[in-house]
């Protein structure tokens, strides 16, 4: 038995998983429940449902501390802090669903030892009516703490062993102090841990408002760069420059300036809705993250005018995506970029085939209509225009004159700058990056080194 708190975790999907196996690798016991028998079965076995670098050795190694169980009982009765990590999708209005969350406080027991840790994310105001429906069903004893997670997918795990930070929100009490000893060893020195997390404990509303912030913020980076990059094409500046430079001033900072074809994931497009709907819903019109969403949604869409510009009408054209999922390094297809590409390119008349190193599975059951390739080169071969949508290293490495002479045609979108526009030129593609300058390689006949 580990000296370390044992803790309950509700929910595991990505988050809750990697907060399992965290917690574990640090040396709690930890149990995981999920209404899903046949995830838990899989889990039981060993199985992990969803791709993320590190995560099965991991839980292999912490097989010991880790049980899986449909038994909310078995959790209440080896924990007192139960880690909630239930999926809050959108629904039609925009606003996050939070059925899965209100099961969850239904499903506990009036207790004066134990507290639900929200680690999903939700709308600014869910604890508080969380703490009103408890004090509602007898069960004011129970106490409540706000933990967004930051973790991104395929960096999951070193993101939960060595956060930016640490936000806990509570109310004061054992609750929020147990949580914070749980993340001690993830802090900084002088808070008594060994790595680089800084911890903000606060309320329970700037807790939930920090996680929803944070991504808005993100998003709008993403947005920003995106637009600057489509002034770059009108103007013939180079975005990647201009990232360069933005970035060195540390105000601004490097990270999140890549341009490309919008961004995508379960959390940026939904939480940035989520947020916006909150602000209306308290009467406040919050214009910014309006232009946010819709510069994202017509990110995506200027790649087909690319491929028109060069291609004329794409009517029975072969169209190749290099990268399905949402970003490298995940199986995730949620609200992928490929997603509303493949759809637009098939009503254009378009054929459409695609491949992804890992998300191929996925994928086959969200494309319709897209024919799925067992490799790059199988994808490229035959193909008039080939759109690089999802920056895997793979494809990095792609034998550019090969690509160049088993294709049909010649078009080379590389909608997230990843390749070398000279090599590909100088291999006889057409090549267009995002706001990379002018692209007067469209004039350029076919097989041309120029
Ligand atoms: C995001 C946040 O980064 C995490 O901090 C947060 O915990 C998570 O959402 C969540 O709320 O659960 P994630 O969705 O896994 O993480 O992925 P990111 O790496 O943030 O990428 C999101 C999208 O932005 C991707 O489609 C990516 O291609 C795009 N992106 C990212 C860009 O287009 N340009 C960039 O410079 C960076």
């Amino acid at each position: 038995m580990s000296s370390r708190e044992p803790i309950g975790v509700i929910g595991t999907g990505y988050v809750g998983l990697v907060t399992a196996v965290g917690f574990a690798e640090l040396g709690s016991d930890v149990v995981c429940v999920d209404i899903d028998a046949g995830k838990v079965e899989r889990l039981q076995r060993g199985e992990i449902p969803i791709y993320e670098p590190g995560l099965a050795e991991l839980v292999e190694k912490n097989r010991e501390r880790l049980t899986f169980t449909t038994d909310l009982s078995v959790a209440l009765d080896r924990a007192r802090l139960l880690f909630v990590a239930v999926g809050t999708p959108p629904t039609y209005s925009g606003d996050a669903d939070l059925s899965a969350v209100h099961a969850v406080v239904n499903a506990m027991p009036a207790s004066d030892r134990h507290a639900l840790v929200m680690k999903s994310t939700v709308p600014v105001g869910t604890g508080e009516a969380i703490k009103r429906v408890f004090e509602e069903q007898g069960k004011s004893g129970f106490r409540y703490v706000s933990c967004p997670e930051f973790l991104k997918e395929g960096s999951a795990i070193d993101d939960f062993l060595d956060p930016d930070r640490v936000v806990i929100g509570d109310e004061g009490g054992w609750a929020g102090d147990a949580v914070t000893e749980l993340y001690r060893p993830v802090l900084t020195p002088e808070l008594g841990g060994s790595k680089r997390g800084e911890l903000v404990r606060t309320d329970i509303k700037s807790a939930e408002m920090v996680k929803l912030a944070s991504n808005a913020f993100l998003a709008t980076k993403i947005s920003f760069i995106n637009e600057i990059a489509n002034v770059c094409e009108e103007t013939g500046a180079d975005v990647v420059e201009v990232a360069k430079g933005m970035g060195l001033d540390d105000r601004i900072g490097s990270k999140f300036l890549k341009a490309g074809i919008g961004f995508g994931g379960s959390c940026f497009p939904k939480d940035v809705n989520a947020l916006k709907q909150l602000a209306g819903n308290s009467g406040y019109h919050f214009q910014l993250l309006n232009a946010v969403i819709e510069v994202n949604e017509l990110q995506k869409r200027r790649v087909i005018g690319k491929l028109q510009k060069n291609l004329g009408s794409l009517v029975g054209k072969r169209i190749a995506l290099l990268g399905l999922a949402f970003k490298p390094e995940t199986d995730d297809m949620r609200e992928a970029s490929s997603l509303v590409l493949s759809a637009r390119l098939i009503a254009d008349g378009a054929e459409v085939v695609g491949y992804d190193p890992i998300a191929a599975e996925e994928a086959g059951k969200l494309l319709k209509g897209v024919e799925l390739a067992g490799s790059a080169s199988e994808a490229l071969a035959g193909a008039d225009a080939v759109v690089l949508v999802t920056e895997w290293p793979e494809f990095k490495e792609l034998d550019l004159a090969a690509v160049a002479s088993s294709m049909r045609g010649n078009v080379f979108i590389d909608g997230r700058n990843l390749l070398d526009g000279d090599a590909a030129r100088s291999a006889g593609l057409v090549y267009e990056g995002i706001g990379r300058g002018y692209a007067p390689q469209a004039d350029v006949p076919a097989g041309s080194s120029l």
